[in-house]
């Protein structure tokens, strides 16, 4: 798949089946995801490669209102910063990089909040994140259950403003 194609055919995908997602595929989406730009090249970033199915039932019932699927997702990446200036900013570029890569995988994700959320200390506490971290996000993961439909978004013309708003 190339680039803009896992881009735009990239779906949030909240039900997967339970076929095992490899290691190496893994590790290779939190390889795209440090390749993101990082603000004053501070690379804040560390990623929790979370596979354990007690750790990810637990998160799935504290983050419950936002992503009880957690439970059923074959893995989680877990982006957490350092608390820099720009960590929201770095760590959402990684994270928009493991969506896209994992859609070149045909796998699977969803974005689930983490910033700013009422749930992200006791994340942080459950997967012992050290003190000066903040979390910036949790990308669910697994082979979809279900084909997913196509976007509908706002037309292009509708949103893009030539020279002045
Ligand atoms: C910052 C951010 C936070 C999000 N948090 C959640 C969440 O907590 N739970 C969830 O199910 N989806 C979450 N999403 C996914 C959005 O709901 C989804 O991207 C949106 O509905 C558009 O659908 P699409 O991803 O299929 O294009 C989040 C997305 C972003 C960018």
């Amino acid at each position: 798949m190339d680039t803009k194609e896992a881009i735009k055919k990239r779906r949030s995908v909240r039900s997967y089946n339970s076929k095992d997602i490899p290691d190496k595929i893994i590790l290779d989406i939190i390889d795209c995801a440090r390749m993101a730009p990082t603000a004053r090249g501070e690379e804040p970033w560390e990623f929790i490669l979370l596979k354990d199915k007690e750790i990810l039932k637990q998160i799935a019932k504290i983050t419950e209102k936002n992503a009880p699927f957690l439970s059923e997702a074959s893995a989680c990446i877990v982006v957490v910063c350092r608390d820099t200036k720009y960590y929201l900013e770095d760590g959402c570029a990684a994270t928009e990089n493991i969506l896209i890569s994992a859609s070149d995988y045909k796998l699977g994700t969803c974005w689930v909040a983490g910033d700013k959320k009422e749930y992200a200390q006791d994340v942080m506490r459950i997967l012992k994140v050290p003190d000066g971290f903040k979390l910036v996000s949790l990308v669910s993961m697994g082979y979809a259950q279900y084909p997913v439909a196509s976007k509908n978004r706002r037309p292009l013309k509708e949103i893009v403003h030539r020279d002045q708003f």
